[in-house]
């Protein structure tokens, strides 16, 4: 049996509705834990002493705020090689299409990773899986995408399979992205090798598939037929959609029963509307909105719409080469047009609604408890700090994963 208790909390932010207006904050709070799962999450004045299991370890937060540990619900966090020349040749003007047609762009991300050993490739995912425990990060969506070719696919599936076995990392989701870069050879042909073999190996290893609808990338004609064959082998789908053009991605994930749409950027009111009709998260990507320009990322949009909205990193070596999701809070507010509460509750509740995991993302007694103890008093630093080091300790399943110095 494991068992915790985190005293003086000056204010837990739940990112329970029931607890009130995001982010459900209870004033001078206590956490417990018993196993890996709440079962106390309130005032330090209700709390009952026969709630604290014996032998518990004591944490005192010395008032600061606790938050949910963040679900980073979008990232491609297994590569090899970097893109670093193309981050300068886009800052000097030119554009990431133009980068693209020249053979760069995922392609050249391909080319690094799709050799690689899993050794090789679980190394370079684990080291950012820990920068991302030490920014509050507790589950992490890892696509695949840079493989292409089948064996290279799974080995990528592999990779993030494996690390999820480890401990010193956050939970991890895998999900497969067959549909990324085009192949130097026939389309069709790649399609169809992922409906007839790919789908059955990689629903062995991951829950979800991906696909990039785009101009220059896939049709939705392509996405829907993997989405057709993968959904036959129990997955569900997500979608890059409407990223860089209006291409009809957002009311294919309507349609195709979704989890999630990402990006969104070129996405139309309407489109919104759609996603919210059906039930499909909307995930925003300030980060890689940022980096690419256009459109800012739709977060106000998609609450007006009745999108639950999620918020992630989509940590990746040519868009958004970052691990830090209280970063991704401070880029919603400011591009997103969200507040700092609904940042938070996108980030954590959202992600796991982006991700179907009902289990997590709140703080609420039957949870998971995975938290974060920053190193304020004030829940709003977690975006209000630009780049700042928020976190102070990580609970990760109701194990003190990260303990701050002090
Ligand atoms: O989410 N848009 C497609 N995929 C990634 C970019 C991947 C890359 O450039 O390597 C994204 O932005
Ligand atoms: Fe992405």
């Amino acid at each position: 049996m494991t068992a915790l208790v985190v005293r003086s909390i000056g204010a837990l932010c739940t990112c329970d509705p029931e607890q009130g207006p995001a982010p459900g904050v209870v004033h001078d709070a206590v956490l417990v834990e018993r196993d890996g799962v709440i079962v106390y999450a309130g005032p330090e004045s209700l709390l009952d002493a026969a709630d604290v299991p014996d032998g518990a370890v004591e944490v005192d937060a010395h008032g600061a705020a606790v938050i949910p540990g963040f679900v980073d619900a979008h990232t491609h966090l297994v590569w090899l090689g970097d893109r670093g020349d193309e981050y300068a040749r886009r800052a000097a003007g030119d554009s990431y299409e133009q980068i693209a047609g020249e053979g760069g762009g995922i392609r050249a991300t391909v080319r690094a990773t799709a050799a690689g050993s899993l050794d090789e490739l679980t190394d370079a995912a684990r080291s950012r899986a820990r920068r991302m425990l030490a920014h509050g990060t507790t589950t992490v969506e890892v696509k695949s995408g840079y493989g292409l070719e089948h064996d290279a696919e799974m080995r990528q599936l592999d990779a993030a399979v494996k690390l999820g076995t480890e401990s010193s990392v956050p939970s991890i989701v895998p999900t497969y992205l067959p549909l990324h870069a085009l192949p130097e050879g026939s389309t069709d042909a790649h399609v169809a090798g992922v409906c007839a073999r790919g789908v059955v190996d990689a629903a062995r290893r991951s829950r979800f598939i991906d696909a990039f609808c785009e101009e220059g990338a896939y049709s939705v004609a392509d996405c829907e037929r993997v989405f057709t064959a993968a959904r036959a082998h129990g997955m569900r789908p997500k979608l890059h959609a409407e990223q860089r053009t209006r291409s009809g991605g957002a009311l294919l994930a309507a349609r195709s029963g979704a989890v999630s749409a990402d990006h969104l950027e070129h996405a139309s009111d309407s489109d919104l509307r759609a996603l919210a009709s059906a039930g499909v998260v909307g995930v925003i990507l300030p980060g890689a909105s940022l980096v690419l320009g256009g459109p800012p990322p739709p977060g106000r949009r998609l609450l007006d719409a009745g999108c639950t909205l999620a918020v992630a990193t989509d940590c990746n070596p040519g868009t958004c080469f970052s691990e830090s999701m209280p970063l991704m809070l401070s880029l919603a507010v400011a591009l997103g047009g969200v507040t700092p509460a609904q940042a938070l509750v996108a980030a954590t509740a959202g992600g796991a609604a982006a991700l179907g995991l009902e289990d997590r993302g709140m703080l609420r007694p039957g949870m998971r408890c995975d938290a974060v103890i920053l190193g304020s008093p004030h829940w709003v630093d977690v975006a209000y700090h630009l780049g700042g080091d928020v976190v102070a300790d990580v609970i990760l399943e109701g194990r003190l994963a990260l303990r701050s110095e002090t």
